[in-house]
């Protein structure tokens, strides 16, 4: 099998059949994942000829991934995202074309949000006095239009600083994020602080791979969604804050068109009053359309 006499692409030949011919797995969806994983893991050796060196600095790689991980971070999520493959299943799972508010890149970041009241402010720490105050609102409907009532609108976004309270012990566990659920007219609403675009986290083996492709870390502003309802394709989606100048460049590469969206700058005291915030404030309105299970 890998005997020197023959030509070397006739020894990676038995030798890729040989590794093939014992990739049978449990069934065989198992075995076509397996198999198409070795194919193309064995066509990159090929291809690239790796020195034993730099195959064991891959792998030094993949083991400090592992060891970067703990209950809060996840830094394989973090790999995945970052070269564009969460957003390739999104994309080969999930298409769109068919009405329903786009799916995106759940990151990282995403943990139990607290149970909260429409109109709720998910802003409990100092960055409420810091940054400027957003009022986000919308309905969630079916694909006609038809409200949702008992929706679940689970909601987290990061401080004016970038960080989410499980990255930062100065922050209470919660703040930032809420569960909500939809009235009667499938609306939700809530009161909190204007995202900012922020670095993803540069500290470990991502931030590696970005410096060594010469890449920014930055991400725009954005608030992650995941909306639930009985009978319905659940989606985890972002809305994102138009004219940000990372649009274009997201580090995640999770940017959709229909995602961005414009916030009103509203001065208007009565309308600030009935939101129960000081003037100006952030008007963001962002609706979800839920595709209705066959
Ligand atoms: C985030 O938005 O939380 C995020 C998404 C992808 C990679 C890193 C962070
Ligand atoms: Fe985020």
């Amino acid at each position: 099998m890998t005997t020197p006499e023959f030509p070397r692409d006739q020894r990676l030949d038995a030798l890729l059949d040989a590794v093939l011919a014992q990739a049978r797995g449990e069934d065989r969806r198992t075995t076509e994942l397996l198999s198409a994983l070795i194919r193309h893991l064995h066509a990159f050796v090929r291809e690239t000829t790796p020195t034993p060196e730099e195959w064991l600095a891959g792998l030094d790689f993949l083991v400090r991934t592992g060891r970067t991980c703990s209950e809060h971070r996840n830094e394989f999520i973090l790999l995945s995202d970052m070269l564009g493959l969460t957003t390739a299943v999104d994309d080969v799972n999930f298409p769109g074309g068919d009405d329903a508010t786009p799916s995106s890149v759940e990151g990282p970041f995403h943990s139990p949000a607290p149970a909260r009241a429409n109109g709720d402010w998910i802003s409990t720490g100092p960055e409420r006095g810091r940054a400027e105050v957003m009022v986000l609102r919308g309905r969630v409907t079916d694909t006609r239009g038809l409200p949702i009532a008992g929706a679940t609108v689970d909601i987290w976004q990061a401080d004016d600083a970038g960080h989410y309270d499980t990255q930062d012990p100065a922050q209470e566990l919660g703040n930032l994020r809420g569960l909500f659920t939809t009235d009667a007219d499938g609306a939700y609403w809530l009161r909190s602080v204007v995202p900012s675009s922020y670095p993803v986290p540069t500290d470990g083996p991502g931030g590696e791979l970005l410096r060594a492709m010469g890449r920014h870390p930055m991400r725009p502003a954005h608030v992650h969604y995941r909306v639930e309802a009985p009978g319905h394709r659940p989606v985890t989606t972002h809305v994102f804050v138009a004219g940000d100048e990372y649009l274009g460049s997201d580090a995640a590469f999770a940017v959709k068109q229909e995602l961005v969206v414009e916030p009103v700058r509203d001065t208007d005291p009565e309308h600030a009053a009935a939101f129960g915030v000081e003037p100006p404030f952030a008007d963001f309105e962002f609706d979800i359309r839920l595709i209705r299970n066959a």
